[in-house]
């Protein structure tokens, strides 16, 4: 299969983790005779000390003429007191915007091996397997107007019914590859938002007869997250409750270095990135965890290029390393051998090629 992946590392350990996620691309292609042709291009804080733009307009051109996205992350101190249209994650939000990836596709699956690094109990962390489905260009995020003076600031909260449909369609058909189960987190008791959000929750699952739906307040999800996280199967929620939420279950996997996602639309195009952020207190330092960027890879295999045993070789890699104990600092703990990003990554990629040759 041949394939164009517009490459963005971004900034802080952005390149590092996206680096590592290449490196698993290029063994897969070689493996399996495709033909991956990767184009690096700049967004984010590197982006605007190039270019002055967050996210250049050859950015853009480079991504319409790739199939899909490859995201490190944005972000860091050094552009934390620009104005809003100079920040680094002004780009994240232009791009996710200008391609409509509406969806974005969270998994949070607990790792046997990582139980032990998890903050939870084992017995409540242990089978969690949760996909939170965020709405991603609408929201408080993008409402009109957003301003700020000395003496007030403004955001908008707004959602229209297209948007809210098109989301929670999503979240359905998600729940009918898995377990049949759709959570729908909102604040119904306060928001207007969330009132239309809830009513349009009711009417499509008229469509889906087979889907069990809940709804439940975000404060309420927050706390169940933690106490009892085997009970969600698909959350489906708008942008701020995803943001929020998604860092908050990443950690009952051990790390948040460990979640990757998709931003999708419709008709498979896709950016593919770690949840995590640009972690500038590890950047540069050769210990990042890739693992959120190399199974976000998997997911583009998977979401956009329907290569499924790709896919699933690449998870099974990363999984069998963390099984054999292998892991970077984060996940540090017990009968953990922790080691740097690359020595991590060249485990992952031994494995591939030992997966290849055993089938
Ligand atoms: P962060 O996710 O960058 O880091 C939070 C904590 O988790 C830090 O202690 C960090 O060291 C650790 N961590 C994160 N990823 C890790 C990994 N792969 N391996 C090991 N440890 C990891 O969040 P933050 O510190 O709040 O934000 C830093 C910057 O990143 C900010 O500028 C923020 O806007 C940006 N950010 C970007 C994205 C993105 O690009 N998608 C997401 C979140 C935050
Ligand atoms: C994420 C990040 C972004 C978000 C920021 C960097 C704009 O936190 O992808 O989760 O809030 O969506
Ligand atoms: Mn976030």
């Amino acid at each position: 299969m041949k394939k164009t992946i517009a490459v963005l590392p971004g900034d802080g350990i952005g390149p590092e983790v996206t680096d590592a996620a290449v490196k698993v691309l290029q063994s897969i292609a070689m493996r399996y005779g495709h033909n991956f042709h990767l184009k690096h291009a700049a967004i984010g804080g590197t982006a605007i000390d190039q270019f002055e733009s967050p996210l250049p307009q050859e950015t853009i051109e480079v991504c319409e003429a790739s199939d899909a996205i490859l995201l490190g992350a944005v972000g860091g101190p050094k552009w934390d007191s620009q104005p809003s249209h100079m920040r680094p994650e002004k780009g994240l939000l232009t791009i996710r915007k200008h391609f409509d990836l509406f969806a974005n596709l969270r998994p949070v699956k607990a790792v046997p091996a990582l139980l032990s690094s998890s903050p939870l109990k084992e017995e409540v962390a242990k089978e969690v397997d949760m996909m939170i489905v965020r709405e991603l260009t609408s929201g408080l995020y993008f409402g009109e107007p957003k301003r700020k003076s000395e003496k007030s600031a403004v955001d908008t909260l707004v959602y229209t019914r297209e948007e809210i449909e098109r989301i929670v369609n999503q979240s359905f058909e998600m729940a009918r590859t898995r377990r049949g189960k759709v959570t729908s987190v909102d604040k119904a008791n306060v928001l207007e938002t969330s009132k239309l959000w809830r009513e349009v929750v009711e009417e499509r699952k008229k469509a889906y007869p087979d889907i069990e739906v809940e709804h439940m307040l975000v404060d309420s999800a927050a706390m169940k997250l933690i106490t009892d996280p085997r009970s969600f199967d698909v959350v489906v929620t708008e942008n701020m409750f995803g943001d929020i939420l998604s860092d908050e279950a990443s950690v009952i996997t051990g790390s948040l270095g460990m979640l990757p996602s998709a931003s999708i639309r419709s008709d498979g195009f896709g950016l593919y990135e770690p949840v995590h952020g640009s972690a500038p207190d590890i950047a540069g330092q050769n210990k990042a965890n890739p693992s959120a960027a190399i199974l976000s890879a998997a997911m583009m295999l998977k979401h956009s290029f329907g290569l499924h045993a790709e896919a699933a070789a690449i998870e099974a890699a990363v999984m069998s390393v963390l099984e054999d104990g292998y892991c970077t600092g984060d996940l540090e703990g017990e009968g953990k051998r922790v080691m740097s990003t690359n020595d991590f990554v060249a485990k992952v990629i031994e494995e591939l090629e030992r997966e290849f040759i055993s089938e």
